[in-house]
């Protein structure tokens, strides 16, 4: 194909995709399938391979991701990012409205008008484009310097790239120069669930606020794709009419491409604001997304600057909380579970109780601190408690109404599945202020030691290594697995693929037709890749993205168990922890004979085959880029010098064989002229490839 044809077929695609990202992600109304989505952008991407020189940094190929940011460096916001004065009472809205209403008056203004908007429940960030273009994305921080991650917000797909501006010179005029637009970046409830699911259970996030969080501050920008996260947008400045009241510049926004959540009202009147938060408090819930209150903004912009903030909250806005949804029920009982690593977690058996939607049965205690903190006997009444959190909590205990006859929860001696003595693992040396839920949780946990001859953890070991997540074998339920093990037909997930027709039909219901079709499954469970099964093995910390990043740095089991715990250590997103527990798990015995059979059996024990190298040209050569790049975005750039054999350098020195320098390079191109490195310009490196 000529480069002309490229161009325009690249022009098309690009517009198609951003359509389809449209209809998907602003409006609802999808007309294509996922698959036919990928396939338009794979075309998309192959194209532009091929065509390097046709790449733009506002190209849906974007959204991908793939860079790894080693570190993300702090912007100063040019203006504060405050936060929301909150209150639970629609008493201080009303105070807040006539404060608003006096001091509006004095500056000689008419009554206000206020817009009503939803409160989402995520992560603030603020976003920069520069004539249309979006240059720059940085997360809050404290307010007053925050994190540049651009490259991470470039995956979501309800973040455009480049503005909308349907032609009109005064629109136009609108997108020009520099606009800032602030928001909220979250995960809707569902991704949230799947995406814990795909995580080691000690791993889990509590809400989807904090793996909104989490996931904004990921070194690789890939996986923050898989993620699919959204954007809302509550905030405009820097459009040409500085007196365009807040109501019409959220309309600008969606015109420009942005989702606004449109679940906002102008309210003249406190009664008006009254009806929009008794109106939400319940239909909030049928919301794909996270919402915990309201907030109240002047409508007219003009004041607000002279209406001013104090130090942490402006005058001219409010939030309204809804208090956190609680009900009433009775503990029932309190039975033991035992995980696949051998946690003992107690659950709450309660007396069935509507709350938020949804009836509400069974919740965990976490652990038997928690239980003592509480205070919590059974046949109390307790409070339970969803706020945020999708599972609900016992938030407290009922004392007033306890009955005559409760009794204690004890911390049990013994393993109810194989009678094993529990034990406490000491205290982890933890320094006071981390914020590792991990270790904070190993501390107060009881565990099962018998991790070989336990029922338990081999049952959750093999159904874990099932999950759809890790090895996906249909068919392959609790009841069956419970089964297997108690007939002593399967201790690990290695003797699944011993299993024989006449053994599998010889149990409890179980005829001959869903015997094959487990054989079946078993079978095609072979061709999934190896990172999936690294994640099956269920390694402890070793979660599916883990497992993406481990099978990348060490692309075979042999690899993986003579690579030592330091060099595990500084593959980016693993760090100590999930080194050690690495090494941990290749030095127990039951995990090398689960492993020698799952090799029998035929189980993908290393990669798929690399991709295939563009060419050769960089072969050999250690290259850094310093500076601005005009047509390339950075990452784009080293990934296609890594596809024709070269290798990134991130900092320069005399193995460094080749300097790209773009504009405004500064330190590293002095460094490189010093050492007499070769120095390129984007042009030059634009023939090479
Ligand atoms: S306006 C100066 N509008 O609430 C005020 N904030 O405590 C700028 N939030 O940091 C924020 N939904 O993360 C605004 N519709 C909305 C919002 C919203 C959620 C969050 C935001 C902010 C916090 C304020």
């Amino acid at each position: 194909m000529d480069k002309a044809k490229a161009q325009q077929e690249i022009a098309k695609l690009r517009a198609e995709i951003e359509r389809h990202n449209r209809l998907y992600y602003l409006e609802a109304k999808p007309e294509i399938s996922d698959f036919e989505f990928d396939k338009l952008l794979e075309r998309l991407i192959a194209l532009e391979q091929e065509f390097p020189e046709l790449m733009t940094p506002d190209s849906p190929s974007q959204r991908v991701g793939g860079g790894i940011t080693k570190e993300f460096p702090t912007v100063i916001h040019r203006e504060p990012m405050l936060s929301l004065s909150n209150t639970y009472s629609i008493a201080e809205v009303t105070d807040f409205c006539n404060r608003v209403e006096k001091l509006v008056e004095a500056e000689g203004g008419g009554t206000p008008e206020y817009v009503a908007e939803l409160k989402f429940d995520g992560v603030a960030i603020s976003l920069l484009y520069r004539n249309g273009l979006l240059v720059r994305g940085s997360t809050r921080g404290d307010g007053r310097q925050g994190d540049e991650i651009t490259a991470n917000l470039r995956t979501i797909p309800s973040i455009p790239l480049r503005l909308d501006s349907p032609g009109g010179s005064l629109f136009d005029s609108v997108v020009s120069g520099e606009i800032e637009v602030r928001g909220e970046v979250y995960m809707r409830k569902d991704d949230f669930e799947r995406l814990n699911d795909e995580r080691p259970e000690e791993e889990r996030f509590a809400n989807p606020r904090n793996a909104t969080a989490g996931t904004l501050k990921l070194q690789d920008s890939a996986e923050v794709a898989r993620r699919r996260m959204h954007f809302v947008a509550y905030f405009l400045k820097g459009i040409a009419d500085e007196t365009a009241p807040h109501m019409q510049r959220l309309r600008q926004l969606e015109s420009m491409g942005f989702a606004t959540g449109k679940h906002y009202k102008l309210c003249k009147e406190m009664t008006g604001i009254a009806d929009f938060i008794e109106e939400w408090s319940e239909k909030r819930w049928t919301l794909p997304y996270e919402t915990d209150g309201v907030v109240l903004k002047l409508n007219d912009v003009t004041l607000w600057d002279r209406l001013g903030a104090t130090a942490k909250s402006p005058r001219w806005a409010i939030a309204y909380k809804y208090p956190a949804q609680q009900a009433k029920t009775v503990l029932q009982g309190v039975v033991i579970q035992v995980g696949r690593l051998g946690t003992i977690t107690p659950v709450a058996e309660l007396k069935p109780v509507k709350l938020a939607g949804s009836t509400v049965s069974r919740s965990t205690l976490h652990n038997f601190d928690e239980i003592k903190r509480l205070g919590v006997r059974v046949g109390d009444h307790v409070m339970i408690e969803k706020s945020g959190e999708v599972i609900p909590k016992v938030v407290s205990v009922v004392l007033d109404e306890r009955p005559d006859a409760t009794d204690a929860i004890e911390v049990p001696m013994f393993c109810p599945e194989c009678g094993s003595v529990l034990v406490k693992p000491p205290k982890k040396d933890v320094k006071p202020q981390t914020t590792d839920t991990q270790l904070q949780k190993t501390e107060v946990s009881w565990y099962c030691p018998n991790e070989e001859g336990c029922p338990a953890q081999k049952r959750g070991r093999i159904l874990h290594f099932a999950s759809r997540n890790a090895l996906d074998i249909q068919n392959l339920g609790e009841s069956l697995v419970t089964q297997l093990v108690e007939r002593g037909l399967a201790s690990d997930a290695g003797d699944l693929y011993k299993l024989t027709l006449e053994q599998l039909a010889g149990l409890d219901r179980m005829a001959a037709k869903s015997a094959q079709n487990v054989l079946d499954a078993l079978e095609k469970s072979k061709t999934r890749p190896y990172a999936r099964l690294l994640f099956a093995l269920g390694i402890r910390h070793v979660g599916a993205a883990t497992a993406r990043e481990l099978a990348h740095a060490c692309p075979s089991i042999d690899r993986l168990r003579d690579t030592s715990e330091e060099e595990l250590a500084a593959v980016p997103d693993i760090g100590p922890v999930i080194a050690a527990s690495i090494r941990d798990f290749f030095a127990k015995l039951w995990a090398q004979a689960m492993l020698e059979k799952l090799a029998e059996a035929g189980l993908p024990m290393q990669a798929e085959a690399a991709k295939a190298l563009v060419n050769n040209n960089f072969e050999g050569q250690s290259v850094i880029f310093t500076g601005g790049l005009e047509r390339h975005v950075r990452q784009q750039a080293e990934e296609m010098v890594r596809e024709r054999g070269g290798r990134i350098v991130s900092s320069v020195s005399k193995k460094t064989t080749l300097v790209v320098a773009g504009s405004e390079a500064g330190s590293k191109l002095e460094k490189a002229i010093k050492l007499g490195v070769k120095v390129i310009s984007e042009d030059e490196f634009e023939r090479m490839l």
